[in-house]
């Protein structure tokens, strides 16, 4: 039988509790379709880092390269100070790891109730394709003459064109798969940034022009992508941009498929292991209530096993997670009308 080993990293707050929901889907679907999957369990995050003063492990990145996937809850904890976790666990891995897309499915289902007006599932149906391992994120920086009124702090925004170049082959491969609307946006500041995003332009059309000429090229600038998140999604169908963007619009998409407890992302290494998560944080105040909501951790485990070639598989969860909704009152934690495991045991009694 086909065996996936896959590394679970259920970190801070929540994420434990939102996990063991996409394993126990994840459970029912292997069964039902015929796969198994093995998981490694990893102790990474804020609680690890308070004890043992050690964010990751140095062999941490070459560990979960053997596995085919990783599985991931959520990191942040309130104890410890913004940005050790974050750049020492999770910025780390995708860069060490080399996952070099975040992919973020932007898909309003039926009956989620969402803020913006006279727009439905038809015009909410989008992905955005973020760079994921350079840009601001990776950019060098350093900061002098701390605490003096003089005080300088650098942060650069970094592109080569290698790394441009392969998140839009992806992106382009992407659009043709997908087989919506072929068309493509690049998100940018070509109007300020007129170094970085001029390269993103170039880039983008060469390849375009080349080699993708059945697939509409769009560019928008990120200011304005906002307000047409909101006025004219059905316009979109994959945005490609960079990382520092595509981390600002995603969190803005989210809230218009319903927020941060239905939105899941992946985070790809075509060529290597991909690491899936829920976008939403450790919602510490929630953390062993039994009342987060699963389903942006389930929707991660459906991403996994569509990225592992099981499609089939990632479908029937879909579907569970789409009959799951219409018995749910809000997808907002504390308001779902029903109990976080309730979320699990219904999508993996319902799947497809
Ligand atoms: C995300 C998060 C992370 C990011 C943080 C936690 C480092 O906001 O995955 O969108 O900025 O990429
Ligand atoms: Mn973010």
């Amino acid at each position: 039988m086909k065996t996936y080993k896959i590394a679970v990293i259920g970190g801070d707050g929540t994420g434990p509790e939102v996990v063991a929901e996409g394993i126990k889907v994840l459970d029912a679907v292997s069964a039902k379709n015929g796969f198994k999957l093995d998981y490694v369990k990893y102790d990474f995050g804020g609680e690890r880092y308070l004890k043992t003063g050690e964010t990751l492990p140095d062999s941490a990145a070459d560990e979960l390269k053997q596995c085919d996937a990783i599985y991931l809850g959520a990191i942040g904890h309130p104890d410890v100070k913004p940005g050790i976790l974050e750049k020492g666990i999770l910025l780390r891995l995708r860069f060490e790891l080399d996952q070099y897309i975040n992919l973020r499915p932007v898909k309003l289902y039926d009956n989620v109730e969402q803020p913006v007006k006279n727009k439905g599932p038809a015009d909410i149906d989008y992905i955005v394709v973020r760079e994921n391992t350079g840009g601001i994120y990776t950019g060098t920086g350093g900061v002098s003459m701390k605490n003096t009124p003089q005080e300088v702090a650098v942060q650069s925004m970094v592109y080569n064109r290698f790394q441009v170049d392969r998140v839009l082959r992806w992106a382009f491969e992407y659009t043709k798969r997908r087989n919506k609307k072929k068309t493509i946006g690049l998100v940018g500041k070509t109007n300020v940034l007129t170094y970085v995003f001029d390269l993103w332009e170039r880039a983008y059309h060469e390849m375009g022009e080349r080699d993708y000429s059945e697939i509409r090229r769009d560019y928008y600038h990120v200011d304005a992508t906002c307000q047409w998140m909101l006025t004219h999604p059905e316009w979109f169908d994959v945005l490609v941009t960079g990382n520092m963007f595509g981390d600002i619009i995603t969190d803005l998409a989210a809230i218009t498929q319903g927020g941060l407890g239905i939105a899941a992302g992946g985070n790809i290494n075509p060529e290597g292991v991909s690491m899936f998560e829920p976008i939403g944080g450790s919602a510490p105040k929630y953390t062993g209530q039994n009342k987060i909501n699963p389903l942006a951790a389930i929707g991660a485990a459906q991403m996994a096993l569509d990225i592992l070639g099981e499609s089939d598989a990632a479908a029937h969860i879909e579907e569970g997670i789409k009959k799951t909704i219409l018995k749910m009152d809000s997808m907002a934690a504390g308001r779902m009308g029903l109990t976080t495991t309730q979320v699990g045991d219904s999508v993996a009694e319902n799947l497809g």
